[in-house]
């Protein structure tokens, strides 16, 4: 009998079946084994995948902070998310179940996703698509977009998936920055029961940016749209041509070349290109995905994240088709036509694992438990969060309405820039609502001071990464220098990953939230720079400063503070013009909640806006050091 362990706070146990069905029964024993031979551990987990190659080593840290894993290695991540499988009965398993918002479902076997995205890989390498080319997919939630990046990594071209919820300027600039030849979109999608206008966007995007040779649309809406000749293509009449056969080799990549790219924007600059590699990523995502929520064979597995942003790139796309798994997608809002979409998706297919957002969470906890309680959801027996701090009521109503009390939730804190969970339960582990949890195999976080030392337990500090892993970003697309400066600069040789958290007595930490101004509305990560560059390219606007602020549904929401141009008066309805304005320019989840008219803004002496000084403000909140303040 084993002796629950003496933790500190609200707790709760994995139950029996739990324990009885999980990989790993004792965490503190996988993390010893981690922890004293951490290339060992990584050297084992990449034996269970294929490679054309071995690596020669492991790890090769001559040239921190730009680690180079398993180097010497030749792999391509297509040859283990689709390949290998068809050599196995896996090859008449469901690779992907897909249901579009008015109702219609689509599966792939392993066998059918296989030929389509070989069918479609012929499709590009015969529009001129290269290694090493990159390629911008702006889609919306369909099989087509999991096609497109499985299709690109196989012939070795650089996916930038530009999430569809963006719009002209924000696809415009990554699509420019990435100097892509090609884009791929869609005619459009359904949320909400609208059509989402994709290719109006692209239109209007590609216009301005002259890199751009090829459009190719997928009919998802059969709604009328613009083709221009010479340019503009349809998905389904190239798929149609003979040289679009169902077999394609897999380029064979070296460990470090790149597979995609994913654009994350900050407070200066422009949006910054994480590149992610083939041997690491693969490894990383595959081992993370198989140990945090247990996949087996016999799962249907739902991130219910957008292919756009990281998690659907590792735990929609990658992850799920390194295991072999069955994922399952859904097109549309969790709230169409009724507040039980999801319920009734999870009861219908027999979704066993449920990977979400707290900001989800929270949203359909809003219309009560009597919708959940409908349905029978006993065929789940894992959940998930990600995203942002998931707050313990919410945490409490997941567990108790959606899992019934038997189903673990792994709250997993992880970046664009890690690839992969960072920290997180495992199934067995007991479980405190609001912390994510301890650090995954391998990885030695701590909470440090400005200085870079330890705080002691208990404290607040700032979140970094002592120990190097095989998911980790591994430059920013042509800026290695602002990469170092970026995340290593803070605390040399250590990753800074600009959010402040605190680790309790037993070990669990509990994350806070960032630290610089990037604000998280819905879980989705945006900068202050393009908001505020979107701003100010409004008439009436001379100057302005974003913030977020608390949002009891989205958890942040965006604040806006314009100066005005001379000759331009406030009004309620300017006010609405700007909020449009921004939402139209960059998409409608970057549209502010308010816009307050000032006078001046709180800068520094040097000029840079003190956002923090404004978020103090708005929420009356003591300001601060305030000693470079110039107003
Ligand atoms: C930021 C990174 C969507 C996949 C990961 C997000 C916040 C993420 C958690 C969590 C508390 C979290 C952090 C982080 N965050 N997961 N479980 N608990 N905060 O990737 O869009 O690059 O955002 O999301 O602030 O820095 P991302």
């Amino acid at each position: 009998m084993s002796v629950k362990p003496q933790l500190e706070g609200e707790v709760f146990y994995p139950t029996p079946e739990v324990v009885a069905q999980a990989r790993i029964k004792d965490w503190s024993e996988v993390a010893r084994r981690a922890a004293d031979d951490l290339e060992g551990f990584w050297g084992k987990e990449a034996e269970e995948l294929e490679w054309y190659r071995k690596w020669d080593t492991v790890l090769d840290r001559s040239n921190a902070p730009f680690f180079r894993w398993f180097k010497g290695s030749q792999c391509n991540i297509i040859h283990n998310a689709l390949d290998r499988h068809q050599r196995s009965w896996r090859k008449n398993k469901l690779s992907l179940i897909w249901v579009g918002e008015r109702g219609e479902v689509r599966t792939y076997s392993y066998f059918a996703l296989n030929r389509d995205v070989s069918k479609f890989a012929n499709v590009l390498k015969a529009m001129g698509v290269k290694k090493g080319d990159r390629v911008t997919i702006y889609m919306p939630r369909i099989p087509e977009i999991v096609i497109a990046m499985l299709a690109c990594a196989k012939i070795g071209a650089v996916h930038s998936v530009v999430y569809g919820g963006f719009s002209v300027d924000a696809l415009q600039g990554r699509i420019e920055d990435s100097e892509s030849k090609v884009v791929l979109t869609a005619d459009g999608g359904f949320m909400n029961g609208k059509v989402v206008e994709l290719k109006k966007t692209v239109d209007d995007a590609v216009r301005r940016c002259p890199t751009v040779e090829t459009v190719i649309v997928v009919q998802r809406t059969a709604h009328e749209i613009r083709m221009e000749a010479g340019r503009d293509y349809w998905y389904h009449e190239l798929m149609k041509l003979p040289l679009a056969t169902g077999s394609c080799p897999t380029e064979v990549m070296d460990a470090g070349d790149p597979l995609y790219m994913l654009y994350t924007s900050g407070t200066t600059g422009k949006p910054k290109g994480l590149i992610h590699g083939h041997a690491g990523y693969m490894t990383g995502v595959y081992s993370t995905l198989k140990y945090v929520f247990d996949m087996k064979d016999e799962d249907r597995y739902w991130c219910a994240a957008d292919p756009g942003w990281v998690t659907g790139h590792s735990y929609i796309v990658y992850g799920p088709l390194l295991l072999g798994a069955t994922t399952f997608m859904y097109e549309g809002a969790p709230t169409y036509p009724y507040p039980n979409r999801w319920w009734s998706l999870i009861e219908k297919y027999g979704i066993t694992i449920l990977y979400t957002a707290p900001t989800a969470i929270r949203g359909l906890m809003r219309f009560g438990a009597s919708w959940p309680a409908r349905h029978d959801l006993s065929s789940l027996r894992m959940l998930g969060s990600v995203g942002e701090p998931i707050n313990p009521e919410a945490w409490k109503w997941y567990h108790r309405e959606i899992g019934k009390g038997r189903c673990p939730i792994m709250d997993t804190w992880w970046q664009t820039e890690t690839g992969m969970f960072q920290l997180t339960p495992v199934p067995t582990m007991p479980l405190k609502p609001g912390s994510a949890g301890k650090p995954f195999f391998g990885q030695d976080a701590v909470i440090l001071d400005e200085k870079g030392k330890e705080v002691p337990d208990g404290k607040e500090g700032f979140l970094a990464l002592k120990n190097p892993w095989p998911a980790m970003a591994m430059t920013i697309f042509r800026e290695d220098e602002r990469y170092k400066e970026q995340y290593w600069s803070t605390y040399p040789g250590i990753y800074c990953a600009g959010d402040a958290a605190r680790k309790d007595k037993d070990g669990y930490f509990w994350v806070i939230g960032r630290t610089d101004d990037v604000i998280k509305v819905s879980g989705y990560r945006l900068g202050t720079a393009e908001v505020e560059s979107a701003l100010v390219s409004h008439p009436a606007v001379a100057e302005a400063a974003v913030i977020g602020l608390p949002h009891e549904v989205k958890g942040q929401a965006i604040h806006c503070y314009c100066m005005l141009r001379n000759g331009f008066t406030p009004s309620e309805e300017l006010a609405g013009q700007i909020r449009n304005h921004v939402a139209t320019h960059l998409g409608p989840i970057v549209k502010p909640e308010k816009v307050t008219f000032v006078d001046s803004l709180p800068k520094t002496r040097s000029g840079k806006i003190m956002r923090r000084v404004l978020k103090a403000r708005a929420q009356g909140l003591p300001e601060g050091d305030i000693s470079t303040l110039e107003e």
